[in-house]
């Protein structure tokens, strides 16, 4: 597929995808949500990639929903407009339930459903300044699809507030509430995302999707419900190929094979 609205870079075991349309501030229009689904989910399959960056073109991560796209969808039947919230709901679980461990690269803005997409994200790490915000009620909608990612990250206390308001914020209160996993200053931001994916890339990728499985069928249940899953997952893990070869490289003082 040829990409309008995303740039793809490989490099090794790492991908990179960079939001686009840098003079919207990344914002998300249908075309951007499809190219942004599709190229998540095809590199599933590209063997060598074992982590995914996400990050945005020019001044920011990426301003949300495209506000005239949005406005636009007034003139939508009601089956076309559930047929485009859909396809963001799709793009964020995407993400969420990609076997392959996801990081933001955050700054800027991230708004909206930009800051949806960083909770859908595995890891975020943005820099020092970077504006953040459920600001849909402001304009009078909602933060509906990013919903569960976003309560899953801060909890339900700091999405009361957060989402009641619509009021923006900076990285460090990012941090506090766990949206994000660092903030750093901008001049810090690549080597700090770099120092994320080399410790994702020394855990066992088939052990990384297991463990974001895990997350998905433990996270928001109760642990009679969950506790069978849980016994049946390490009991298969543990005799895998990978699962074998991790614990037999400790015993042996030596680096599993997958690390680099
Ligand atoms: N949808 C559509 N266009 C958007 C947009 C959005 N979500 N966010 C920004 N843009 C457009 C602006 O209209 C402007 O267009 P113009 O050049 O034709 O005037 C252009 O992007 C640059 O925006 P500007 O506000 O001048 O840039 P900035 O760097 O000073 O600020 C933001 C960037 C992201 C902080 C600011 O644009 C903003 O607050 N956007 C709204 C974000 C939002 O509330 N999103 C939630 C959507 S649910």
């Amino acid at each position: 597929m040829k990409l309008e609205r995303l740039e793809l870079e490989f490099d090794g075991p790492v991908a990179r995808v960079w939001l686009n349309r840098p003079d919207v501030r990344n914002a998300f229009d249908g075309l951007m949500v499809t190219e942004l689904r599709k190229t998540l989910f095809d590199l599933r399959a590209v063997d060598p990639v074992r982590v995914i960056v996400v990050g945005g073109r020019g001044a920011s991560f990426c301003a949300g929903a495209d506000l005239q796209w949005m406005k636009a969808m007034a003139g939508f039947t009601r089956e076309e407009n559930l047929r485009e919230a859909q396809a963001m709901a799709d793009l964020f679980f995407t993400v969420y339930e990609s076997p392959k461990p996801v990081v933001a690269r955050v700054h800027g803005a991230a708004l909206g459903g930009g800051s949806g997409l960083v909770a859908s994200c595995d890891i975020a790490v943005a820099a020092l300044g970077t504006q953040f915000g459920f600001t849909e009620v402001r304009l009078g909608i909602l933060p509906a699809v990013i919903s569960p990612y976003v309560i899953g990250k801060v909890g339900e206390s700091a999405a009361r507030e957060l989402f009641l308001t619509g009021e923006r914020f900076e990285a460090v209160r990012a941090h506090e509430i766990g949206l994000i996993g660092a903030a750093v200053p901008e001049e810090d931001l690549d080597a700090t995302v770099a120092g994320r994916v080399q410790e994702l890339l020394n855990a066992g990728p088939r052990a990384i999707a297991e463990a974001k499985a895990l997350i998905r069928e433990v996270a928001f249940r109760r642990v009679e419900d969950v506790q069978r899953y849980t016994v049946e997952a390490i009991a298969d893990v543990r005799i895998s190929a990978e699962g074998q070869e991790g614990m037999r490289a400790f015993l042996e003082k030596r680096k599993p094979d997958w690390m680099p």
